[in-house]
């Protein structure tokens, strides 16, 4: 005898709810796929909230639902399909969070027997959406808290959900609780990002203005030695703007362009201790005299090398501003790239300046005879390398190309801007 049952024995057999039995796994299981499907497919949080309570009353026929969200002490409905707008958030009353902790799974609230507790808790909810005769509750949360809850009305034909049915929910709702606890997740991460964006840039804020009172400072510094000498007055804010200049234009790494910054306002800070007499002397200086002031460079190092830049080699490059590439300069008569790139550029910025500025003992010299200096002395005292960037500066800000240049003279007065880049243009074919 067949171990199968008869037909009459399996359809009296067959459950009456549409997802049990064989047939019905394989729809509770396309169901949760189609769920699961279309959370991942949601464009945005609202979205995936949307799509999962129309596929869940889609799933089980039922016409009215409500997610509720928790948020700021009460829960508000988030989205609701088959009812009236103008909701009314829930307040988390204490009750009522102990049962959503407590209570995992789905919930009929008007089935004979129902605990009092969920009538009470439905109760609750149900003077929030009183037209949706809720039949039932199904928490949504983690294990780390609730998070929300899902009321859902009664199904089309009015009845119950079947044991199977409740577990599918159950399902559904865990996907859906995974879903919201991400969202969370990523509105904490957002929200930390947007602190940390905050502090960030306030950090910038402060770095800046430490920055600018430091600048002041060595400004201030720097003055003290133009004040010293009146024919040096601005001198090392020039020579500081054009070996900023060059050094961007070699493409030195920007903590080096930095230290070139500071090094170059504070080059000659040495001479505070020069006899001024030395320098506003306006004849030739005697040997004991040019001994003293060349001391300068090994003084600037002295007291330079006693502050604590944020920069390296601030010191170093002052010291070697008088050395030449030909070892004929001092203190220490270094040679070529024994002198830091750094001393070499500010050595061409210094002599340009100095030619370019009345002294005691001479007017400032043509900007044309300037530019012949500078070429006359690559290798012997100026690197080739620096001084092929300086013309290019020149030309570009003659050319009206960059911001003004401060060292510039102005149009007349002897100084003809298309012959000076006329000559510039045959220095330059001189450094390709
Ligand atoms: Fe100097």
């Amino acid at each position: 005898m067949s171990s199968l049952p008869r037909a009459s024995e399996a359809g009296s057999r067959r459950p009456k709810g549409y997802l049990a039995g064989g047939i019905g796994t394989v729809y509770k299981l396309r169901a949760i796929r189609d769920f699961a499907f279309g959370l991942s497919r949601a464009r945005n949080f609202d979205e995936s909230l949307r799509l999962a309570l129309m596929v869940i009353m889609g799933t089980f026929s039922i016409l009215k639902g409500v997610i509720f969200l928790e948020e700021n002490g009460e829960f508000h409905a988030r989205v609701s399909r088959g009812l009236p707008p103008g909701i009314l958030p829930v307040p988390k009353s204490k009750d009522l969070l102990r049962f959503l902790r407590r209570t995992r799974k789905p919930v009929t609230v008007r089935r004979k027997g129902t605990a009092a507790v969920v009538k009470r808790t439905a109760g609750e909810l149900e003077s929030a959406v009183p037209a949706l005769s809720a039949e039932i509750l199904c928490p949504l949360g983690t294990k780390k808290g609730v998070l929300g809850i899902l009321l859902l009305g009664p199904t089309l034909t009015g009845q119950e959900l079947t044991p199977r049915q409740r577990e599918t929910l159950g399902v559904m709702a865990s996907f859906l609780s995974a879903n919201i606890s991400n969202h969370r997740v990523v509105l904490e991460i957002s929200s930390l990002n947007d602190v940390l964006r905050v502090q960030v840039q306030e950090n910038k804020r402060l770095l800046a203005k430490m920055r600018e009172i430091y600048l002041d400072t060595i400004r201030a510094f720097a003055a003290a030695i133009d004040a010293k000498d009146p024919y040096t007055r601005g001198h090392s804010e020039r020579v500081a703007k054009l070996s900023v200049s060059i050094a961007r234009g070699l493409g030195l790494p920007e903590e080096d362009v930095q230290a070139i910054h500071i090094a170059s306002i504070l080059h000659d800070v040495g001479k505070i201790v020069t006899d001024r007499a030395i320098l506003v002397k306006s004849s030739a200086l005697t040997r004991a005299e040019t001994r003293q002031l060349q001391k300068h460079p090994k003084t600037s190092y002295d007291i330079l090398s006693e502050i604590r830049f944020p920069y390296p080699d601030v010191a170093l490059l002052a010291r070697h501003h008088h050395e030449w590439m030909d070892g004929s300069g001092y203190p220490d008569a270094k040679r070529d790239h024994q002198i830091p790139v750094g001393a070499r550029i500010i050595a061409v910025a210094d002599a340009f300046d100095a030619m370019m500025s009345n002294r005691p003992y001479r007017k400032s010299l043509p900007l044309t005879h300037a530019i012949a200096e500078i070429r006359d002395y690559v290798n012997h005292h100026f690197d080739p390398q620096v001084a092929r960037v300086f013309f290019r500066i020149l030309r570009k800000g003659l050319n009206g190309e960059r911001g003004k240049v401060p060292f510039l003279p102005k149009e007349g007065n002897g100084f003809s801007r298309r012959e000076v880049l006329r000559f510039l243009d045959g220095t330059l074919e001189e450094f390709p």
